[in-house]
């Protein structure tokens, strides 16, 4: 526990961190070496496998990697500095916030990997691809930005297809095994987060989808 907390605090003080609720709306871009490049946003990375993976196979790109958890941030901050990537920075906050963490059209692409499915329907409300977020995603992403969705969970799966058609969103490459043998739809598809990479070990298959809100 005191470890946790340890990295929790230390969290702060790393240079590609950014702590609480920060007062970026808009200016995100202005984080970065080169504030030219496309924004994309990972939701909830986690300990940032896939984060790292992305930012080092795009160097043309900015990635905000975004959990609300400092002590797995840190892990990632730290590896992050330590490989030297200067395209991701590290952001705790609560995804709830999304749309006011983001100005209007600020993000190129959004990742959402592996989220907590929140299968009880009283809890429906907090899925990231429930049709409160899509709405938020619509506003924070550029016109035409995408956003990439990866699960192991089904249900999750199916009821994201299913608020999908209620919008009248068509979506894009969307598959029920990722990895069964069929080509990747982009590179970046094949990467893999730290959850995907031990799901796969328990012979679970890997649900994609993309599309633009
Ligand atoms: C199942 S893990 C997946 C982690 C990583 N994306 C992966 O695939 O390995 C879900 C992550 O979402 C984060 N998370 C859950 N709810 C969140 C919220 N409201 N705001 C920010 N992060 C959240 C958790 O802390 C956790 O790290």
């Amino acid at each position: 526990v005191r470890k946790k907390q340890q990295r929790k605090d230390a969290f702060g003080t790393l240079s590609n961190a950014h702590k609480g609720n920060p007062n970026w709306p808009g200016r995100w871009r202005e984080a970065f070496a080169d504030p030219t490049l496309q924004l994309w946003a990972e939701l909830g990375c986690g300990k940032a496998h896939f984060a790292r993976a992305l930012a080092l196979q795009r160097p043309d790109i900015n990635l905000l990697a975004i959990d609300v958890k400092a002590d797995r941030l840190w892990r990632g901050a730290v590896e992050a500095l330590e490989e030297g990537i200067h395209n991701l920075r590290f952001v705790q906050e609560d995804i709830m916030l999304a749309g006011q963490m983001f100005g209007p059209e600020e993000l190129d692409r959004i990742w959402i990997t592996f989220p907590d499915p929140y299968p009880k329907a009283s809890h429906a409300r907090r899925r990231l691809t429930g049709p409160y977020f899509i709405e938020q995603y619509k506003r924070i992403l550029r016109k035409g930005g995408q956003v990439h969705f990866k699960t192991d969970n089904v249900p999750l799966f199916d009821y994201t297809l299913e608020v999908l058609k209620e919008l009248k969103i068509e979506p894009k490459d969307v598959t029920y095994d990722l990895h069964g043998g069929a080509p990747y739809p982009t590179p970046e598809a094949a990467l893999h987060t730290a959850y995907e990479t031990k799901f796969r070990q328990q012979g679970l298959t890997i649900c994609y989808l993309c599309f633009a809100p």
